[in-house]
This record gives C-alpha cells, sequence and structure tokens, in this order.
C-alpha cells in the first residue's frame, strides 16, 4: 500500500467550508484503493496574520515543501481591509508557495457540463484546459514605484518571460493537446507586447515543429475573450502568461457555469516539490461562514490531485459524481454540506468499483 502526505491549507472565508467538502471526498474516493493518506493541516492566510503577524513562515515553507501535494481552499481578506495592508497574503502566501515550488504549470480546465445553468444560452461542447504560466510574467514583482505619493509618480511593473521557462510551459502545453484534441491556441498580445510577445509566439513555433499532428492557433487577447463567450468550444488547449491567464480563467470559470465550478492545479511538472491543487475562486468574504459557497470547484481540484498521482480510476469516479450531481441541480439553492454530501454519497462501493475495474 502507498501513502500519500498532504499539506492541507483551508484559508480563509469560504476556504475551510468548501476544503471539508473536498476532504471528504478524498477520503471517499481513496477508500478502497490501498492509498492512505497522512494530513497536515497549516493554519495559513489572513486570519493567521492577524493572529500571529506571519504570512508563512520558513518552518511552515519546509514542512509543506516536504509533502506529495498540497490542497488549498482560498486565502486571503476582504478586498481593501486597511488591517491587512501590510501583509499582502496573495503575494507572501500564495504566489510565494507557487514559486518556491517552481508550479510552472497552472493547469485550468473548463467544461460546460450538461445540464448546467451557463450563461450562455447554447454554450455547444466546451472542454478546454487554460495552461497558464506560473512563475513568470508580470507576477513576479519585478517593478517599483519612483516618488511614491507624489503628483509625479511612475509606478513600473515589468513582466519577465525567460526562453526557459517560457520554453518548458509551452512544451507542457503541446504534450497536453497531444493527448486531447491536437489542438494549442496561444493567447498573447503580440500586437504591442512586442518583446515577450515575440519570445511567446517564436518558442510556439519552434516547439510545434516536435509536433506535427498538433493545430497550432494565435489569438490576441483581447479576441479570445470575445470567442470564450461566442464560440468556447472552437479551444482545446490554450496556452498564456500568468496575468492573461488569471483573466482568463475568471471568464472561462464563469461560462462553465460559475467560479463555484472552476478547478486548478499549480504543477510542477518534474516531481521534484510538491504540486499545489486549489479551486480557481478566492475566499468571497462576501459569502463566508454562510454554507453558502459552492465546494465543486474544490473537489474538482482534488479529481485533478488524484489524476496528478496516476490514480486515474479514483478522479474519473469523483469526475463522474459531479458531474451527475450538477446534471440533477435545481433553482433551490443547496448548502455546502448538502453539495459535498450528494456528492460523496454518489461515490458508492459499486461505482468506485467500477472504475478501478
Ligand atoms: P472571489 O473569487 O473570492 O469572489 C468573487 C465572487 O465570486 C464573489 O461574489 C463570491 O461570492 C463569488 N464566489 C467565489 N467563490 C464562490 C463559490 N465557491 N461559490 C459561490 N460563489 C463564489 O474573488 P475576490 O472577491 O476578488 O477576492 C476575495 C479574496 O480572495 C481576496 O483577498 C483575493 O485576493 C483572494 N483570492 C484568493 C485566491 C486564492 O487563494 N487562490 C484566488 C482569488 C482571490
Ligand atoms: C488566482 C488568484 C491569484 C492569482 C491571486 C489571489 C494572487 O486570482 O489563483 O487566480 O492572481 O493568481
Ligand atoms: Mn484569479
Amino acid at each position: 500500500s502507498r501513502t500519500l502526505s498532504l499539506a492541507v491549507i483551508p484559508g480563509d472565508g469560504i476556504g475551510p467550508e468548501v476544503i471539508a467538502e473536498a476532504e471528504k471526498v478524498l477520503e471517499r474516493a481513496l477508500s478502497a484503493s490501498g492509498v492512505t493518506l497522512d494530513t497536515q493541516r497549516f493554519s495559513l492566510g489572513a486570519g493567521r496574520y492577524l493572529e500571529t503577524g506571519d504570512v508563512l513562515t520558513d518552518d511552515d515553507l519546509e514542512a509543506i515543501a516536504s509533502k506529495d501535494a498540497i490542497l488549498l481552499g482560498a486565502v486571503g481578506g476582504a478586498p481593501g481591509d486597511p488591517r491587512l495592508k501590510d501583509a499582502n497574503i496573495e503575494r507572501g502566501l500564495l504566489l510565494k508557495l507557487r514559486f518556491s515550488l517552481d508550479h510552472y504549470v497552472n493547469l485550468r480546465p473548463t467544461r460546460v457540463y450538461p445540464g448546467v445553468p451557463s450563461p450562455l444560452r447554447d454554450a455547444g461542447d466546451v472542454d478546454f484546459v487554460v495552461v497558464r504560466e506560473g512563475t513568470e510574467g508580470p507576477y513576479v514583482g519585478n517593478g517599483g514605484s519612483i516618488r511614491p505619493g507624489t503628483e509625479h509618480e511612475i509606478a513600473n511593473e515589468v513582466s519577465v518571460n525567460t526562453a526557459y521557462g517560457v520554453e518548458r510551459v509551452v512544451r507542457f502545453a503541446f504534450e497536453k493537446a497531444q493527448a486531447r484534441r491536437q489542438r494549442v491556441t496561444l493567447v498573447h498580445k503580440t500586437n504591442v507586447l512586442v518583446f515577450a510577445g515575440s519570445l511567446w509566439k517564436r518558442t510556439v513555433d519552434a516547439v510545434a515543429e516536435e509536433f506535427p499532428e498538433v493545430d497550432v492557433d494565435y489569438l490576441h487577447v483581447d479576441a479570445a475573450t470575445i470567442f470564450m463567450v461566442t464560440d468556447p468550444a472552437r479551444f482545446d488547449v490554450i496556452v498564456t502568461d500568468n496575468l492573461f491567464g488569471d483573466i482568463l480563467t475568471d471568464l472561462a470559470g464563469a461560462i462553465s457555469g460559475g467560479i463555484g465550478l472552476a478547478a486548478s492545479g499549480n504543477i510542477n511538472p518534474t516531481g521534484r516539490f510538491p504540486s499545489m491543487f486549489e479551486p480557481v475562486h478566492g475566499s468571497a468574504p462576501d459569502i463566508a461562514g454562510q454554507q453558502k459557497a459552492d465546494p465543486t470547484a474544490a473537489i474538482l481540484s482534488v479529481a485533478l490531485m488524484l489524476d496528478h498521482f496516476g490514480l486515474a480510476a479514483q478522479a474519473t469516479a469523483v469526475t463522474d459524481a459531479v458531474e451527475a450531481d450538477i446534471a440533477e441541480r435545481t433553482a433551490s439553492p443547496r448548502t455546502t454540506t448538502e453539495i459535498g454530501d450528494a456528492i460523496v454519497a454518489r461515490l458508492t462501493d459499486e461505482a468506485l468499483a467500477l472504475e478501478s475495474r
């Protein structure tokens, strides 16, 4: 039998609510698999900061880095909370984890499940994955402010794109596409961001030579948002930089029927560091503590984690259970726990045994 060590970071707001359901599903999915979980919980986020002043200590980072994987809910307080002004939880915790653990692939799949109330009247057969670069771009914090607070202030935020960093994520996107519908769409803004755009374009063209069966397409990011709404079924694998990928995947979540459905994996494909699975959404302070959050995104993130560990049967069982649950959703709202319980209930002995045959 195999033991997987897991760091669980429930975080703030709705984070603990959705993670409770995700953990139930994970335990149930593994119940007959011979895999044992060894879970360590980390209290991190705005809550911990307000209590102790810590954002992410070296000890915490070291302990987390020694695990096989990380499951994270969401971190961060209400945008603009003055008590968190100096903390910058997003940079100091979430991005620090992604950067330190070299999560260069931020994998964000989107499907419009049958029966889901998508805001698109006729979405078509939507099944694409955004491969968002996770360690570079405008996220690196390469900037500064000159004469801050004066009317002569100059605030610079420089996007960093390395040949090494772009190549490895582009290669991952092509490998992904090869195993799917053989189509890669590069999304950038090469008409304006000419230096980074040129590097991304040249890299895609070069890697494409090694994947002759993969079709390559290019869209400027503004046009990509049009097609994501008017014709999302055209996409298979989208590869893009850290910031464009952030924006596109919230949009993708919205068209799929809500941000509460959007899952993600921050992957280090080399296996050198633990990958981290988390819903795309944040801590949603507006609905926190009310059992109003949809835990589906967190649960689907568990499915991505199972897949990452090669537990394909268990991953499929979870996605099937989610799909069946979504198909029967009605207008009457359920609590976070009710949705989690309904999905667990669909993971019957039979469903789990069927998938692992
Ligand atoms: P958000 O995703 O938390 O919320 C946006 C809207 O979506 C809100 O109306 C919220 O109620 C709704 N929503 C989000 N998740 C939902 C769910 N599971 N079910 C139903 N509705 C849901 O984004 P925000 O308001 O911009 O950010 C709130 C805080 O979260 C900020 O501090 C932000 O920095 C942080 N954040 C953290 C992460 C993360 O930890 N990965 C991601 C995004 C934002
Ligand atoms: C996300 C979030 C984060 C990001 C923030 C909270 C740093 O929006 O996971 O999409 O921009 O990557
Ligand atoms: Mn985001």
